[in-house]
């Protein structure tokens, strides 16, 4: 039998584990090792429920909650983002407790209204809206745009505890609930993961949330979000590391991102990265195709510069390459660099269509060089870029300094 997990005094985890998944959010996100679908429960004079789960897991979510409730009824459920991997099991659980009062952000009813099409009356909250269940006060924190309209935060004053749904999630899966389970560096890059692929595109909101929560003078003992660990004893080091996030701090490296049929761009992409790593600069180089793009994109959102290849295909940039600049054109680029190159044969090169393109999501050039390459690379030409690579070490080092 599925039990809840306790949390803290009267507060239980109800969530499940997704242990298969590998593609979270369709395929624009995917996944190593599965995550969880997070929903807690509050005991108090009245019962509460925060979030539910997808729809599939949901009798898995209900019998946690019977593991401590038995046959008493849940008598408020938060629906905190109506996000189907969070609200998907929202119709079985009215079945279950139809008496239950749901409160949700004003976006958040609309949204719940458009995709489940029944209007259970939703109490709409806004930010510093409160309810009491007894001994407990729930206040709600809008987080509208991180990342959907409708998300928001519910921080219970006497537990010390603030529920932040997407926000601080990971897709870590296991019965270890708690960031010291693992190591610092594992629950943060974890986190960088999640925040580059999910949350990227609102950076400005999600610095202006951090310093509202900061005004606010929250006490804050755990954050318990929708995916993944709940956060107890690295909450300092994980709101230092948001606010790196949210205004993409960049560290000493560059991520080089190509595709290559004949090897001609990857040489390219090599020499860069030689002349880059003897210079003294981190480098990451992947060839899109072969490459997770959720480990592309954690790595670019601390990167100091991004350097991107294609072969001119059909008188086009390769169509992944083509998407992965439209990925980028959302996420509204601060402090980087970049440029394009690549090799061509018979049509016109790309290079210069992928370094417009570039500016056009928020990044300054690297050099007026155009590196684009009619077919194959000379050993002077692989040297002359080994060369640049140099130069581009050389001034990402100095601009550190
Ligand atoms: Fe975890 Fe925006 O849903």
């Amino acid at each position: 039998m599925k039990q809840a997990i306790q949390i803290t005094e009267n507060m239980y985890w109800v969530g499940v584990h997704d242990f298969n998944c590998r593609h979270f959010h369709g395929n624009m996100f995917p996944i190593e090792d599965g995550t969880t679908y997070n929903a807690y429960l509050i005991i108090d004079k009245e019962i509460t429920v925060i979030d539910t789960v997808e729809a599939e897991f949901m009798d898995i979510m209900l019998e946690r909650i019977r593991s401590v409730i038995g046959k008493r009824k849940v008598d408020n459920i938060i629906i905190q983002h109506a996000e189907p991997d969070h609200s998907g099991g929202f119709l079985r659980f009215m079945q279950e407790y139809p008496n239950a009062v749901p409160y949700a952000s004003n976006a958040g009813a609309q949204i719940m209204l458009k995709q489940y099409f029944k209007d259970y009356a939703y109490h709409k909250v806004k930010t510093l809206d409160e309810i009491n269940t007894g001994s407990y006060t729930l206040t709600f924190i809008e987080m509208p745009l991180i990342h959907w309209p409708d998300n928001m935060m519910t921080y219970v004053k006497e537990a010390h505890v603030l529920f932040s749904n997407d926000a601080f999630g990971q897709h870590i899966a296991g019965y270890e609930l708690y960031d010291d389970k693992y190591t610092l560096n594992k629950c943060l890059e974890k986190a960088k993961e999640y925040y580059a692929n999910i949350v990227m595109p609102y950076g400005d909101r999600v610095k202006k949330k951090l310093q509202d929560i900061t005004e606010l003078n929250l006490e804050i003992d755990m954050i318990a979000p929708s995916h993944g660990i709940i956060w107890r004893t690295y909450i300092n080091e994980l709101l230092e590391a948001y606010m790196d996030y949210a205004t993409m701090k960049p560290e000493n490296k560059v991520v080089i991102v190509y595709e290559s049929i004949w090897r001609h761009t990857q040489d390219m992409a090599e020499a860069l990265a030689e002349g880059i790593g003897q210079g003294g600069v981190a480098v990451r180089v992947y060839k899109e195709s072969e490459t997770s793009s959720a480990l592309i994109m954690s790595e670019l959102l601390n990167a100091k510069a991004l350097l991107v290849g294609s072969g001119c295909y059909n008188n086009e940039i390769a169509s992944n390459i083509s998407g992965f600049l439209t990925k980028l054109s959302t996420c509204h680029i601060k402090n980087k660099k970049a440029l394009g190159f690549g090799s061509y044969g018979w049509f016109r090169n790309t290079t210069a269509q992928i370094n417009e393109r570039l500016q056009a999501c928020g990044f300054e050039l690297l050099s007026d060089q155009l590196l684009a390459q009619n077919y194959t690379p000379s050993q002077d030409d692989l040297s002359a870029l080994e060369a640049l690579g140099q130069e581009i070490a050389n001034s990402i080092k100095n601009e550190a300094e």
